[in-house]
């Protein structure tokens, strides 16, 4: 089976290079003229660990361009991938992928024989069974199921683990329109993903509803360690780490993402819980859950303002950590920038750094944050560090770092420091840990 792959951006380009490295011809397609040229180039489009090396070994199978009657004709299956951005009223909006059916059905209108399509872009329930099946038919000519298969195959992948979560993903959800294409994407997955691949297969609205309800149930369970978080900051002896670990025992909650930090941000946990709610609304229902989970996310920078606050009511705060997550580039509902925002909304000087989103943040804050090329050179220069992002270099900080008295706090979100260590240097505070926040008060208090 030959593949064209339409959206080479964050999750497009890692996609080609993954099928490419099974062994398929792939052809990619992006209006982006750049993209086109770096993926005939062999150079990755967007920043992915492993990207650059998979598209440098398997460049013999992987091509890209511009013409969708060559991307078409010379494939049998077509996944698209392009962008569905949430409009104001928290939906997803369908604009690009329909432009998407509209050239890929020009094509087909053309084309004899079978041909496969594949939309992974998050939809709004309705929308895969409903406008985008009538464009792809309108524009083709076809009717969708005798010799033109679709189907809804959305990601569960998280940005800087994309090469990772293609190849072990927890299971493969599949929309289908008929048996036929559904047998021919679940087959793929069994190559790609190997024999054992765990597959879900369902009607459109099913999957559809099922991909939001995974992202909301992630983030639900976010926003329950955060919200346990802010009572273990006031209740004396309490400590959020050790009872959410207890919680995550229990075989009906489990461990993972019951990690109490600090928000969630990202491309997709804010919006599929806001559009989780959405649809509830459509209906004329109510996702209270979906809207606490969102309530308690959005005031997760405030909760770190005021502990800001409490420690100093001026002077420099360093924010270390600005993509929403280690690995990526991407600030999208970073809750680093957000807070470096609030803080400079409330008159302190901001010190910035991030080893990956510094360039993307720059353009966000402007001038109202310095830009630090280290890690020590923002934390010399700060009254309160902030770690805000676990990248591993944080980890790496050592009371050696510390000069001149300062800082005098760091917030340490992730709890990657020793905070023995730093005893006589500076003053960790934890998150949920009453007792350094008690202890840092108490210091605020003596000095
Ligand atoms: N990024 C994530 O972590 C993630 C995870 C799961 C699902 N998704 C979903 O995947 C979809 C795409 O996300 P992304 O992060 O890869 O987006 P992206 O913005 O990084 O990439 C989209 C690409 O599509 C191209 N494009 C736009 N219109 C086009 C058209 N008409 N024809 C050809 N190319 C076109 C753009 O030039 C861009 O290169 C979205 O629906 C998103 O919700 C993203």
């Amino acid at each position: 089976m030959r593949i064209s792959v339409v959206g080479l951006g964050k999750l497009g380009a890692p996609i080609v290079a993954v099928l490419a490295a099974k062994g398929y011809d792939v052809v990619g397609v992006d209006t982006n003229p750049a993209f086109v040229d770096k993926i005939n180039n062999h150079i990755a489009p967007v920043e992915e660990p492993g990207l650059q090396e998979l598209l440098t070994e398997h460049r013999a199978r992987i091509s890209a361009t511009q013409d969708w009657a060559k991307a078409i004709a010379e494939t049998d299956m077509t996944t698209v991938i392009v962008p569905t951005p949430s409009g104001s009223d928290g939906g997803f909006r369908n604009d690009y992928v329909l432009a998407v059916m509209d050239d890929i059905g020009r094509v087909l209108a053309r084309k004899s024989g079978y041909h496969l399509v594949v939309v992974h872009s998050t939809t709004m329930p309705g929308s895969v069974g409903g406008p985008i099946r009538e464009r792809l038919e309108q524009a083709s000519g076809r009717k969708v199921g005798r010799d033109l298969g679709l189907c809804y195959n959305p990601e569960f992948i998280a940005l800087g683990d994309v090469i990772n979560g293609l190849l072990h993903p927890d299971f493969i959800l599949i929309g289908e329109s008929d048996k036929k294409a559904g047998d021919l994407l679940e087959g793929l997955y069994r190559k790609v993903v190997g024999p054992h691949a765990n597959v879900a297969r369902m009607n459109f609205v099913n999957a559809e509803l099922t991909k939001i309800s995974v992202n909301t149930y992630v983030t639900m369970k976010i926003s329950f360690a955060n919200m346990l978080g802010e009572m273990c900051d006031r209740l004396e002896g309490a400590d959020v780490a050790v009872v959410a670990d207890a919680i995550g025992r229990d075989s009906r909650i489990g461990q993972k993402y019951l990690k109490p930090a600090i928000g969630y941000g990202g491309p997709c946990f804010p919006r599929d819980t806001i559009a989780f709610g959405r649809v509830a609304h459509l209906l004329g229902g109510k996702a209270d859950l979906a809207l606490a989970t969102d309530l308690i996310n959005r005031r997760q920078v405030q909760r770190l303002t005021e502990t800001i606050r409490d420690l100093t009511p001026g002077g420099v705060v360093a924010v270390l950590g600005l993509s929403y997550k280690p690995h990526t580039p991407v600030i999208e509902e970073s809750q680093g920038i957000m807070l470096a925002a609030a803080l400079h909304e409330a008159g302190y000087a901001v010190v910035v750094h991030d080893p990956m989103a510094l360039g993307p943040a720059r353009s966000v804050l402007g001038t109202t944050a310095k830009f630090a090329a280290s890690v020590r050179e923002a934390i010399g220069q700060a009254d309160v560090v902030v770690i805000v992002t676990p990248w591993e270099e944080y980890a790496a900080i050592t009371p050696e770092w510390l000069t001149g008295g300062r800082p005098r706090f760091i917030i340490d979100c992730w709890r990657q420091l020793n905070p023995a260590l730093f005893q006589g240097h500076c003053q960790i505070v934890r998150l949920g840990h009453q007792e350094t926040i008690a202890a840092a008060a108490k210091r605020v208090a003596a000095e």
